[in-house]
């Protein structure tokens, strides 16, 4: 039988690195809450501006010129993509296929070699961006990670049996850098372009910020704690107006394993999830390092935003330490009022925390640009009540810890300083239209009943208003004086997800959630340059219980002023859709297809019995206007 219960990264932390039993709060109140405008901080639209979910009368010509400029479709569990009429789609390329034209094609039957698939666009695609780069059109895109079902499905069990499958696997992490071009009206990858790139596991990176050559750092195949190899778990991204691309490295405790079974696990592996065994991928049999017994300090090198020059197919990805190390989940970057850098990140584990980082030096066109990511100070969000927030400086002095120590413990430097655990902080967007910065907050059924790894307490409040949040929510903050420079912030709640069909409470999500447009555990955030919200979710697709009317994973748009909240797609089964990009004309949205038939059930996007295939999808307008 094939294995397709692997867990999800959480699943597993959860049977093999348990967090502590409860928290300690009998002051946990659960207020009397009653639905839709009951809690504090959930925003209320101005009245008459705020259409409840979509209006039968609208017609398409009307909805087409509205400011969505589509009429919202319904949800569904059909194992295709669906967009509003007047859009189309196609795929631009899936997991497997060759980036030149000398590599093999994809083979169903073996489902390819560690050989082909290190030419080749790796597995489970995730966040990702264009470039362009003398003339010519660039994609980057993550590979996040790979479900053992389906790329070791030729295998009996669906698990790694050889060597080469798992070097196979090794090389189905990472990233993508493909140039693309629309032929005859159909998107394309362009094999043997000189721009093309595969980033894997096995990639030399250079450590650069606070932490490089600290002593925390260095292994025995690099004493220098300045070289490390590959980047692995690319969830989310970046870019930066200076052209580089920047990758997220999220789960990345789930590679490493130990041979030791006695060997005893402190806290600067638990608080990461790192433990004895790994998530079923085997890297240590193949490669020591990834063996923590042997090589205690090799996680410390990852966990980090890396850097990465699109337009150089030789350069060296650079780790950036001084934007922390732990679950990285995106690295949304806007420049505060002066030109410093100012870049977002969530840390996406239960009852973890929200972070800032900003640039010791302003940000000045044609200047040198290479320290802006390796100098400046962290912060971390703690949210009050009120609706109001602080961004907590981690220092040496506020917290006790080293400059080098807060890049490499981040969690635990959150912890000294007391900020607010969150319910899962996925994808942070800032509005290019107006200064306000969101966040998606997947879920969280620990809330208000555990810690998170650190002890700290998940009180029900705040951000996180409720208690075994199985919905999740997106929370919008305002940086004072319009500045993402300001040390101080008012927040709400743009949405909080639910389903108003099945429960009454405050499980029936706020006033903008309706029968039509209902969703769960939003993840992905991307503003298009009209400051439309664009919000995709990794969620429960079973359609049923809590989750009936929902349908498969999907990607709906929020109008940030009337908070109405469309769906414009619903992808195939048992799919995430997350990742987010557009063609450099804004005619083309590329949004990313993850894990379709995760447990099984998909043959996306081919149909029959082919073998179900990550991927990018193409969306256009089919009267040729622009989509965003
Ligand atoms: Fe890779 Fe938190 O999603
Ligand atoms: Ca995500
Ligand atoms: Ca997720
Ligand atoms: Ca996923």
């Amino acid at each position: 039988m094939r294995d397709y219960n692997q867990p999800s990264f959480d699943g597993f932390d959860d049977i093999n690195n348990p967090k502590p039993a409860e928290n300690d709060f009998d002051a946990i109140v659960e207020s009397a809450i009653s639905r839709r405008g009951f809690l504090s901080g959930v925003l209320t639209f101005g009245a008459g501006s705020f259409i409840m979910g979509t209006s039968p009368l609208i017609s398409t010509a009307e909805a087409m010129t509205d400011s969505f400029g589509f009429q919202a479709i319904a949800a569904n569990t059909f194992d295709t993509i669906t967009v509003p009429e007047g859009y189309s789609w196609e795929m631009l390329v899936h997991w497997g296929d060759p980036l030149w034209s000398s590599a093999a094609p994809f083979n169903e039957v073996t489902r390819g070699t560690a050989t082909s698939q290190a030419t080749a666009f790796g597995d489970n695609n995730d966040g990702m961006a264009t470039f362009m780069v003398e003339g010519h059109q660039l994609i980057v895109v993550n590979n996040e990670y790979t479900n053992r079902g389906t790329i070791f499905g030729n295998r009996e069990k669906g698990k790694p049996e050889t060597d080469d499958d798992i070097r196979k696997g090794m090389a189905a992490h990472g990233i993508s850098v493909m140039e693309i071009a629309q032929v005859d009206g159909s998107w394309q990858i362009v094999q043997d372009s000189p721009w093309n790139r595969r980033i894997t596991a096995n990639t030399e990176m250079l450590l650069t910020g606070p932490a490089a050559g600290h002593s925390l750092m260095r292994t025995d195949a690099d004493p220098s704690g300045t070289r490390s190899l590959g980047t692995w778990n690319n969830c989310g991204n970046g870019q930066t107006p200076w052209g580089t691309y920047l990758t997220c490295e999220e789960n990345f405790n789930g590679y490493f394993s130990s041979s030791d079974d006695a060997l005893k696990l402190p806290p600067r592996f638990t608080r990461y999830g790192i433990g004895h065994k790994d998530w079923g991928y085997a890297w240590a049999k193949t490669d020591e390092r990834f063996d923590i017994s042997k090589h205690p300090n090799e996680p410390n090198r990852a966990g980090y935003v890396v850097e990465i020059d699109p337009s150089n197919p030789n350069s060296t990805p650079k780790k950036r330490t001084a934007l922390g190390r732990f679950k990285h989940e995106n690295a949304e970057l806007v420049l505060a009022s002066d030109n410093r850098v100012v870049v977002y990140l969530g840390d996406d584990e239960r009852g973890e925390f929200l972070y800032r980082y900003v640039s010791d030096s302003p940000y000045l066109e044609g200047q040198d640009t290479s320290e802006l990511l390796a100098k400046g100070t962290l912060y971390v969000a703690k949210f009050t009540d009120n609706q109001r927030g602080a961004w907590l400086p981690l220092t040496p002095e506020t917290t006790g810890m080293s400059e080098a120590e807060i890049c490499i413990h981040t969690r635990q430097a959150g912890s000294i300083v007391g900020a607010t655990t969150m319910d899962r902080p996925e994808w942070v967007a800032a509005n290019p239209q107006s200064i306000e910065v969101y966040v998606a907050l997947t879920n969280n059924k620990n809330r208000g009943k555990k810690t998170n790894a650190g002890g700290d307490a998940t009180p029900v409040g705040g951000p996180n208003p409720r208690a075994n949040n199985r919905y999740g929510q997106i929370v919008r903050w305002i940086p004072d004086m319009q500045d993402h420079g300001s040390d101080e912030f008012s927040w709400h709640i743009y949405a909080l997800a639910g389903n108003p069909d099945v429960h009454e409470d405050d499980r029936a999500g706020s006033a903008n959630i309706n029968s039509g447009n209902m969703f769960n555990a939003p993840d992905g955030l991307n503003f298009d340059t009209q400051g439309r919200l664009w919000i995709q979710t990794d969620g429960k697709y079973s359609n049923k219980g809590d989750f009936a009317g929902m349908g498969n994973n999907q990607m709906l748009v929020g109008d940030p002023t009337t908070g109405e909240i469309r769906r414009f797609l619903v992808g195939p089964r048992e799919c995430e859709i997350t990742g987010m990009t557009w063609s450099q004309d804004r005619k083309t949205a590329f949004v990313g297809v993850q894990h379709p038939g995760e447990r099984g059930g998909s043959n996306f996007p081919f149909g029959g019995n082919h073998v179900p295939r990550s991927g990018i999808v193409a969306i256009t307008r089919n009267d040729g206007q622009e989509i965003g």
